[in-house]
């Protein structure tokens, strides 16, 4: 998971000065929310957890309380020290068709090592997933530290993510290139003026991009400089938009913020790289003008993407896509599936070809979600969720539901991996069908 929250009390003892390795029962350790008072010591476990208790500040704790929702915050005391950290709160998610589903987001999950592989990751993470139901939230969502921790509870690995590096030198782009062809434009704009266009830019991207999630005010207060915590501090950022044609309204369709370093190698020569921070487009020609403008930049040897959704365009834009060499792929968004009825109804289906139904067997060892399920999809791609007592023709865990349920991971894949069974032929490839979605999904934030 994220570790941008990580923070605490500058004042606070240091990790080590309380914690013991001695073997602890499991009932002296008390989960429960946490109080104000508690709060800077909640912030120095959660810094102990992520490994940055030494860069944490009172502001940083004022700034992170201001913020949080102590009553979704929980902690693990022993005789009255946090050892453990666990918090979620309200987010929509983006589902194919463009709906967004009430999501509880898990962040800020942290376990002293002092006190590991005690259970008490799960014992938080249970508390809070029936809470989540509870309040009528559809799915729970993460992004994950490492891998094997979550599918326990759970939750699937949902959307992914690459990463490239751009050789501008090889990838065949005219070097005299002087603005997008198109009639728009790149302006280079003040993170003032980001704060003002940048929102309502998101809110029509992410209306249009499953496994989007929203972004609130303090996201664009802390990306631009604003406010800062000194666990992450504010660093100065280069931000440009592409704006359509005047003739066809000059909409901003496309923010990027980037940085770059400052390296020269022998020889005087411009080896420095830029860094994309952030790049949201609502059209392919902000897309291209905007990777265009980043592999022309001057004294830039290397252009680094930022994480984006495996099918971006990106590599493709280049006359040679080789330029655009993968330096990261990875599991990103994982979902997991607390309502099947309500999350089922809540996108969209394929509804082109053949059979537009199918039965599921979710097992859901949280007893949660679980449950047979007959979904009925309509000629305009609505989906219709019932409870049933008909044949199963997939059964699957509520792990693999998640992993489905934005549309970009395969039924048939899980299928030979033995992770989902067949009761009747072809119903994976029929799930596929019916739920995969023309473009991956994609989530541009971490939390
Ligand atoms: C990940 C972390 C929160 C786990 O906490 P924990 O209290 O040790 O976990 P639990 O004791 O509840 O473990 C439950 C199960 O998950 C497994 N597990 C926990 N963390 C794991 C990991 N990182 N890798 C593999 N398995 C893990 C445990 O072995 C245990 O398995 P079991 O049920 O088969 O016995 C803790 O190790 C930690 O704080 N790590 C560093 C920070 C971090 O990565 N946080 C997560 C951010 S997304």
């Amino acid at each position: 998971m994220s570790a941008h929250a990580a923070a605490g009390s500058a004042n606070s003892p240091s990790p080590a000065a309380s914690t013991s390795t001695a073997a602890v029962p499991d009932t002296s350790v008390e989960v429960r929310p946490v109080t104000e008072a508690e709060f800077p010591d909640w912030m120095r476990a959660k810094g102990t957890g992520f490994l940055m208790a030494d860069r944490i500040t009172e502001e940083d704790v004022a700034l992170r309380l201001g913020r949080t929702d102590l009553s979704r915050t929980l902690g693990a005391f022993e005789a009255g020290r946090c050892v453990a950290t666990y918090r979620s709160f309200e987010q929509q998610l983006t589902v194919p068709g463009g709906q967004f589903v009430a999501a509880g987001a898990v962040t800020s999950v942290t376990v002293s090592p002092t006190h590991r592989r005690r259970g008490l990751l799960g014992r938080m993470i249970r508390d809070d997933l029936a809470k989540a139901r509870d309040r009528g939230e559809v799915v729970a969502t993460l992004i994950a530290a490492e891998y094997p921790i979550y599918g326990r509870y759970g939750f699937g690995h949902a959307t992914s993510t690459v990463e490239w590096e751009i050789d501008t030198h090889r990838t065949g782009l005219d070097p005299r290139w002087a603005g997008p062809e198109c009639g728009g434009r790149v302006d280079l704009v003040e993170p003032e003026d980001v704060r003002k266009s940048g929102p309502e830019l998101h809110e029509r991207l992410r209306a249009r991009k499953p496994g989007a999630i929203d972004r609130r005010t303090a996201w664009w207060e802390d990306r631009t400089g604003l406010t800062s915590f000194s666990s992450e501090p504010y660093k100065a950022a280069f931000y440009a938009v592409y704006r359509a044609p005047e003739s066809a309204g000059g909409e901003v369709e496309g923010l990027v913020k980037y940085g770059a370093d400052d390296k020269w190698g022998d020889g005087k020569q411009p080896l420095n790289t830029v860094q994309v921070h952030d790049l949201i487009a609502t059209t392919p020609a902000a897309e291209r003008a905007l990777w265009r403008y980043l592999c022309s930049i001057d004294w830039v040897a290397k252009v680094r993407t930022g994480y984006r959704a495996p099918d971006d365009l990106v590599p493709e834009l280049l006359p040679d896509p080789r330029a655009a060499r993968v330096v990261t792929s990875a599991d990103w968004l994982w979902v997991r599936v607390l309502d099947v009825v309500r999350a089922l109804e809540a996108r969209t289906y394929s509804a082109g070809g053949g059979a537009r139904s199918v039965v599921l067997e979710v097992a859901d060892p949280l007893g949660l979600a679980g449950g047979r399920f007959r979904l009925d999809v309509s000629a305009d791609g609505a989906g219709r969720c019932v409870a049933t007592e008909e044949a199963a023709e997939l059964a699957l865990d509520v792990r693999e539901l998640g992993a489905l349920y934005l549309g970009g991971r395969s039924a048939e894949r899980m299928l030979a991996l033995g992770q989902v069974r067949e009761a009747g032929p072809g119903a994976a490839a029929r799930v596929d069908a019916l739920f995969r979605t023309p473009r991956e999904p994609w989530c541009p934030d971490i939390f």
